[in-house]
């Protein structure tokens, strides 16, 4: 009798070994670089590089690649059309467009915001607020572009405070995004005398370095250390309460000052909504903590990737002089001296969007995007992509396909113009590949904000100075192959020379 029940289990056994073999080898898994045991390939990876190793991968195994990193599946994407297939088309846009959890998600109440929650109907909505809102409330009403004007004054006069010396724009430029972001938000800048007015960077230079992975990878591992005192605990402390100085001026105040029907900026729209929907069915998808949580995501997305943008702008016209000159010579012609630049030149001005793709193509300045997570298990491309891998949009390495842009590490923005001058169409391939925003449901949903903004920042600023490399000072290379995760963020940072115009009569 025993001999039997062994023989059926063993057969069993056989019998459910093959059938696990058999699936997966049915299964057809992305390729990918071997990794070794329980580390993955997490020691073939430089963490501060990771978007130009996954990029030199690409070389062996193609735009669809996995790997194991620190025990998470990772898929890699580097081509514009599988960012298409698998972040817009039904009905892997409802699989591939999740987001997971990270160190910072009880800053934002339990992941109560957009960046990094999942896609849910508060997700959807909160992003509406940024896709029609900005064009809706403000452009249209030149409404944003009036208080806009004296921050982009205040901007140029400290720029050019010290023309014949040397200067970093950093801070200055800091500044500047910092109200940019508050007209949007509440309607008005900070003012320079609020013992606060510093209280946005400080609380989201304290939320990008929660998310270091050396550090969000402690605090995942050992959630108490933000309880206790030392390193972990400290930083953890201090970013709560930047936090809750930022909600106290954007949101606090705001609500408290709120009168029916009145928009002094975003959160007016949220807290419209949030009344409303009161008003009709006696509760709201949004609410505080939400409407909070949109504050953060906006200042945080807002003011870093606007000012990365404009960094490396700055730089790159110190190295190239002769894009400088093409460019004044547009915005003199189309723009002239006696007036402020308009979002309505943009599409009269060819040679400055052309200037403007480059430069995200060329300094793909959020090189991963934001990871998405899959929900589920889906097929793409032919391979199985496994449930809860996580997708790095690998933005970087579609900007430098040398199949498809010949010369990547070239600063050329005449790539994207015709014989003629004019900008290409936007069924083009070149146009089509620069996809710095993402692509899908979870594309950036301040990117028109973004482009009206940049558009607006380098006209004017070249409408009245000149850029220059620093005098006895070496300018670092604006080579994209040299930049770390960080930059151009991170220190060492750069000098120039910014000398005013002649003939500006603004
Ligand atoms: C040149 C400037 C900018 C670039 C290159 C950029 C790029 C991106 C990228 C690549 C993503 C992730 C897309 C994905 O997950 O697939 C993103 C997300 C996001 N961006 Fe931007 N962005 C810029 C400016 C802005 C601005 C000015 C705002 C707000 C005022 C903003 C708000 C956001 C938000 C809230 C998200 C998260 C959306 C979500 O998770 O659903 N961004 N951005």
């Amino acid at each position: 009798m025993f001999e039997i029940l062994l023989g059926t289990c063993c057969a069993l056994s056989l019998v459910y070994v093959f059938l696990c073999v058999w699936r997966r080898r049915k299964r057809k898994l992305p390729p990918g670089p071997q990794g070794y045991l329980c580390f993955g390939n997490s020691f073939q990876i430089d963490a501060d590089r990771i978007h130009h190793d996954l990029h030199n991968f690409r070389e062996e195994f193609g735009p669809l690649f996995k790997l194991k990193l620190y025990g998470t599946n990772i898929v890699n994407l580097s081509s514009a059309s599988l960012l298409y297939e698998a972040f817009e088309t039904t009905p892997t846009d409802e699989i591939a467009n999740d987001r997971s959890a990270n160190s910072t998600s009880d800053i934002f109440y339990g992941r109560k915001h957009m960046g990094c929650a999942n896609l849910s109907n508060t997700t959807l909505l909160l992003r509406e607020f940024h896709k029609s809102a900005i064009p809706k409330y403000f452009e249209r009403e030149q409404f944003f572009e009036l208080f806009n004007k004296e921050e982009i004054k205040r901007l140029h006069l400290n720029l050019i405070s010290k023309p014949t010396s040397n200067i970093n724009p950093h801070e200055y430029l800091r500044t500047y995004f910092k109200n940019v972001c508050a007209i949007l938000l509440i309607g008005e800048s900070l003012s320079e005398s609020d013992p606060d007015k510093e209280a946005p960077w400080e609380f989201i230079d304290l939320l990008f370095e929660l998310i270091e992975p050396s550090v969000d990878g402690a605090l995942r591992t050992f959630p108490f250390l933000k309880y206790l005192p030392g390193y972990y605990g400290d930083m953890y402390r201090r970013t709560v309460e930047a936090r809750d100085k930022v909600a106290k001026m954007f949101f606090d105040y705001q609500k408290e000052s709120y009168i029916s029907g009145r928009r002094r900026g975003l959160v007016d729209v949220c807290l419209t909504k949030q009344a409303d929907d009161i008003l009709k069915t006696g509760s709201t998808l949004l609410s505080d903590e939400h409407i909070k949580g949109f504050i953060f995501d906006t200042l945080a997305a807002g003011m870093t990737e606007l000012l990365k943008s404009i960094r490396l702008f700055i730089l790159l016209m110190c190295h190239y002089q002769d894009i400088q000159t093409r460019l004044q010579a547009e915005i003199d012609n189309v723009i002239g001296t006696e007036r402020f630049p308009e979002v309505s030149d943009r599409k009269r001005m060819p040679f400055t969007n052309a200037v403007m793709l480059e430069l995200w193509r060329y300094g793909s300045q959020t090189p991963l995007a934001i990871p998405h997570l899959c929900k589920k298990g889906f097929l793409l491309d032919g391979y199985n992509i496994d449930n809860g891998s996580v997708i790095f949009p690998n933005l970087y390495s579609v900007h430098h396909d040398s199949e498809i842009w010949g010369d990547p590490w070239d600063f050329r923005p005449g790539r994207f113009l015709d014989k003629k001058g004019q900008l290409l169409p936007p069924n083009h391939s070149s146009i089509r590949n620069v996809v710095p925003f993402g692509l899908g449901k979870r594309a950036c949903p301040g990117q028109d904000f973004a482009r009206s903004r940049v558009f607006i920042t380098i006209t004017s600023l070249l409408q009245r100075v000149r850029i220059l490399p620093p005098e006895n000072y070496e300018l670092p290379s604006a080579d994209p192959r040299l930049y770390t995760r960080k930059y151009p963020l991170a220190e060492p940072q750069y000098e120039c020379q910014i000398i005013p115009r002649e003939n500006m009569k603004l």
